[in-house]
């Protein structure tokens, strides 16, 4: 049985990119994992497709004509000679990378014409799920990477989730963006009251340990979290600045040039606890 993980946080700028990609990595790669994972880009500003793939074939997917997230979200409109045109995850859905052991990363692709839908007030935010209902038995995990921004393509998340998992940088700005996200929350269930939501866990990224900033900002979440009976994740990301040279070099932590071994056994424990969490 796969299972679908939203990140999601209503903050930009937290680590819901970074985390996506490194978790499909050390989750389809590292030996007692070796997972078949799904990424779904679900952001207009498509980083995560471009971190998992690079700048080059991302701009090969974009011009091959095939469908990318963008046409899930128009496909129920009618072409002017009345063909409907439906997408196949097939042509959809790229493949990334596969491993000997089993495991794998395919792409779902975003594209910045994404941002056109949301201005469009007939698109359907159950489309995702429905696509991914099509393919989920061919994935371990399937990770949804969100915009920070509610929009219909939130409603679209929640829908196909199984989990949420909420990325939290500890510093001001970011506590105060989570009860953005509780208004979110609360306002898809009262819409969608047959659906629940469930909270995989907080998760701290971007800790040094030693700011007193830090310390407060995690008290304020604990209370948060308290409150709405979320879990924290016993393991935290540290900041390092080997995530925005991974993303350069298209590699996870563990593969980038000159990684301290402390910070990507950080990232190890992490997301070794989110696959025990998940059930993988
Ligand atoms: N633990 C970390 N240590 C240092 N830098 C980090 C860490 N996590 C993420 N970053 C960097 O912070 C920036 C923002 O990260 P990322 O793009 O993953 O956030 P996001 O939540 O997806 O943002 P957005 O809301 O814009 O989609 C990136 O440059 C990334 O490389
Ligand atoms: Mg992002």
């Amino acid at each position: 049985m796969s299972k679908t993980v939203s990140l999601i946080n209503m903050k930009g700028g937290v680590g819901k990119s970074t985390l996506t990609v490194n978790l499909a990595w050390h989750l389809s790669c590292y030996t007692n994992w070796m997972k078949k994972v799904l990424v779904v880009d679900l952001d207009p500003q498509f980083n995560a497709s471009q971190y998992l793939v690079g700048v080059d074939k991302y701009y090969d997917f974009i011009n091959d004509g095939k469908p990318t997230i963008w046409d899930v979200f128009e496909q129920h409109k009618r072409t002017p000679n009345g063909k409907n045109k439906l997408v196949s995850p097939k042509d959809a859905i790229r493949n990334v990378v596969n491993f000997k052991g089993g495991g794998k990363i395919d792409l779902l692709p975003s594209q910045l014409e994404l941002s056109l839908s949301l201005k469009n007030p007939t698109q359907k935010p159950e489309l995702l799920a429905k696509l991914l209902k099509k393919v989920e038995d061919e994935y371990d995990l399937i990770l949804i990477d969100c915009a920070p921004t509610e929009s219909v393509l939130t409603t679209a998340a929640y829908l196909a989730s199984d989990y949420l998992l909420v990325p939290v940088k500890p510093e001001y700005l970011s506590t105060i963006g989570l009860p953005l996200l509780v208004n979110s929350m609360t306002d898809f269930l009262a819409e969608y009251d047959d659906q629940s939501l469930e909270l995989l866990g907080v998760v701290y990224n971007g800790c040094s340990g030693y700011y007193p900033e830090e310390q407060k900002s995690k008290m304020e979440v604990a209370k948060l979290s308290a409150k709405h009976g979320w879990d924290i994740f016993d393991s935290e990301i540290t900041y390092s600045r080997s995530y925005p040279k991974g993303a350069r070099e298209g590699t996870p932590i563990f593969r980038t040039s000159y990684v301290r071994t402390a910070q990507a056994t950080k990232f190890r424990e992490f997301a070794n606890e989110f696959g025990k969490r998940v059930g993988l």
